[in-house]
């Protein structure tokens, strides 16, 4: 009998060790280690760090940090006598020499670190562009594939006080069954592009949580709380104390508690950003989170924030830093891009192409601002590649498991301007089936394709639109697609009763060139275009919401002209050195009569 309790005991240990430990979604009030700062590197453009002369995976790679024990051993590497990157930062803005690289970098961190008795150590990636594969001590941790969401490994058998050594292989090659694909119009930045951190938890932890508003719902909040760990049969309480909400609540034996309960929240909007002190305890653990509470739904072309139609005043922004270019990472670039976006006149921001880092959205909260944020399924994806799929399904959970509680994101989107195909709509409805299972409360939409119906009408009748709450559409009338005042005659119709949201239009302008208004790369030009655009866009009767393209001048490799480009996208209403173009001030003008009319 005794052996038999000892089988089972053993049976269970190793399952409890195998538990899938999801991405920690909050470290707020964690004790966590910033593993941020200078980290030395390795290019490596033959992965020769990786693959032995035959392009076999050698057992005895980089990720070794080997170090010759005798004279005669022969080690050709050595990372702290190699040149270092600081992180979170791209590798292309760091050095002349890898401004145009793309392949394998790797990072090698040591530390020491002393473990409390009881906890669990995790370490955490905001992003690694695009292929990261992650080891400790030598030991292989796991590889994470998408360069633009978290993930983390834990590391609580294999960390020891001291000499601990994380290298981290970084590929940013691009490929065709890839997410984002080969070709896209930013610049490819490579490496740890965002913070890395190691994560402190007690052995039964609060390793997830939704708490969010039910649909259309201004006054039931549901949700859930998962436990990750041994003791998974707890009580979970929700408080918030300054709505006078304490509720608890029983897990199941997967540690998973649902939560639903009715309150009375003074709501979230731009005007009023309200976020609450919410906490999410056990027995065994607590968290602390700043949650926005608002509901977002359509109703016909309307769409509703908080049960009244509102207008989506937007603006698109690429993850490119301001002032200083480069991929962006920090609370400061956050609130610097935002800010602008405020002072264009805008509610809302379409987050482009992919999860921009936690910082914009978390700002976006605070600030009182929108958000539209997209999984890079851009262009011509590898429809039938089931590897692409299951690519892209994962990053979107990771993008939604990131910022399911952040009140200011209010539409999912699925994709970028991809051609009409079955293949494309069975993918594309994939994702909006995984998203609507993640996520019941937010709206879906995507840049969708159209087409003339005749010279003076768009149509949108792409079948994609049938699945989505809000169009989205892409235009440059004026700048791909005639002269500016083309857009005079052009009346646009839907083949849906939805909202639509124009989630691109605009034109190029080096800042300070200037001409007639017909003269191209001028800013007059530009002005030119916005000032049409505008006329054309208020006629459009289920419009909801405008996105230009876009906020500042980034780069992109398939920009070249000399003098006028030099590697940049021009659309910016800002330059990449932070100067307004007269096209902006159109812009703020229709904003802030938009806003007025919004007041009345
Ligand atoms: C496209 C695309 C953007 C691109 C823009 C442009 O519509 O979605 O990623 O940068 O047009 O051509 O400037």
């Amino acid at each position: 009998m005794k052996s038999l309790i000892l089988v089972t005991l053993l049976a269970l240990v190793p399952c409890v060790r195998a538990q899938q430990i999801g991405l920690i979604t909050n470290t707020e009030g964690r004790k966590t280690t910033s593993l941020d700062g200078q980290w030395q590197v390795i290019v490596d453009p033959y992965e020769s760090g990786y693959y032995n002369y035959r392009y076999q995976p050698s057992d005895n790679g980089y990720f070794k940090n080997a170090k010759p024990k005798s004279k005669s051993e022969l080690i050709e590497y050595d990372f702290d006598k190699s040149a270092t990157l600081k992180v979170p930062g791209d590798w292309n803005t760091q050095t002349d020499q890898l401004f145009f690289y793309e392949g394998t970098v790797w990072y090698k961190k040591s530390f020491d670190y002393q473990r409390r008795p009881d906890t669990r150590l995790f370490v955490y990636f905001g992003a690694a562009n695009y292929l990261a594969d992650v080891y400790l001590n030598g030991e292989k941790l796991g590889r994470h594939e998408g360069g633009f969401t978290p993930f983390n490994f834990e590391i609580t058998k294999l960390v020891r006080d001291t000499g601990n050594f994380l290298v981290v292989k970084v590929d940013n090659k691009r490929r065709l069954d890839a997410v984002p694909t080969l070709m896209t119009d930013w610049w490819n930045y490579g490496g740890l592009t965002r913070e890395v951190k190691l994560i402190e938890t007690p052995t039964t932890f609060v390793n997830d949580y939704m708490v969010q508003l039910q649909r259309g719902s201004r006054d039931h909040v549901t949700g859930w709380v998962k436990l990750a760990g041994e003791k998974l049969s707890q009580r979970i309480t929700v408080r918030i104390p300054e709505a006078g909400v304490n509720k608890s609540f029983a897990t199941d034996g997967n540690g998973l508690a649902k939560v639903d309960f009715n309150t009375d929240l003074k709501l979230w909007s731009p005007e009023n950003p309200k976020l609450y002190e919410v906490f999410i305890e056990a027995e065994t653990d607590g968290l602390r989170d700043l949650i926005g509470f608002r509901s977002i739904e359509t109703r016909g072309a309307d769409i509703l924030l908080n049960g009244r139609p509102i207008f989506l005043r937007g603006v698109c922004i690429h993850e490119e830093a301001p002032l200083r270019g480069g991929r962006a990472y920090s609370r400061e670039d956050a609130v610097t891009l935002l800010s602008w976006a405020k002072e264009l006149g805008a509610n809302f921001v379409r987050l482009a192409h992919y999860p921009h880092n936690e910082f914009m959205v978390r700002e976006a909260d605070r600030m009182g601002i929108m958000v539209w944020s997209e999984i890079p399924v851009y262009w011509t994806i590898q429809w039938e590649n089931p590897a692409t799929l299951e690519n892209a399904r994962n990053q979107l959970s990771e993008e939604i498991a990131r910022d399911k509680n952040r009140a200011a994101v209010v539409i999912w989107s699925m994709a970028n301007e991809t051609p009409l195909s079955d293949a494309r709509l069975s993918f594309l409805r994939n994702l909006i089936s995984h998203a609507r299972s993640l996520d019941p409360t937010r709206l879906l939409s995507a840049a969708m394709e159209r087409h003339y119906l005749d010279p003076k009408t768009q149509m949108i009748d792409d079948p994609l639109g049938e699945f989505l709450d809000v169009l989205g559409c892409n235009e440059y009338v004026g700048w791909y697609d005639g002269l500016p005042e083309k857009a005079d005659g052009l009346d646009w119709k839907s083949k849906y009763q939805k909202p639509l949201v124009m989630s691109e239009f605009g034109g190029d302008a080096l800042f300070g060139h200037h001409g007639d208004s017909l003269t191209r790369w001028t800013e007059e030009y530009q002005e030119n275009i916005y000032q049409h655009q505008i006329g054309m866009l208020k006629r459009i009767p289920f419009l909801r919401g405008t996105a230009p393209w876009i906020l500042t001048d980034f780069r992109s490799p398939r920009r070249p002209l000399p003098g006028i480009q030099d590697y940049w996208n021009r659309k910016g209403l800002i330059s990449d050195r932070g100067e307004k173009k007269k096209a902006f001030y159109v812009m703020q003008r229709w904003y802030r009569e938009l806003q007025e009319r919004s007041r009345m």
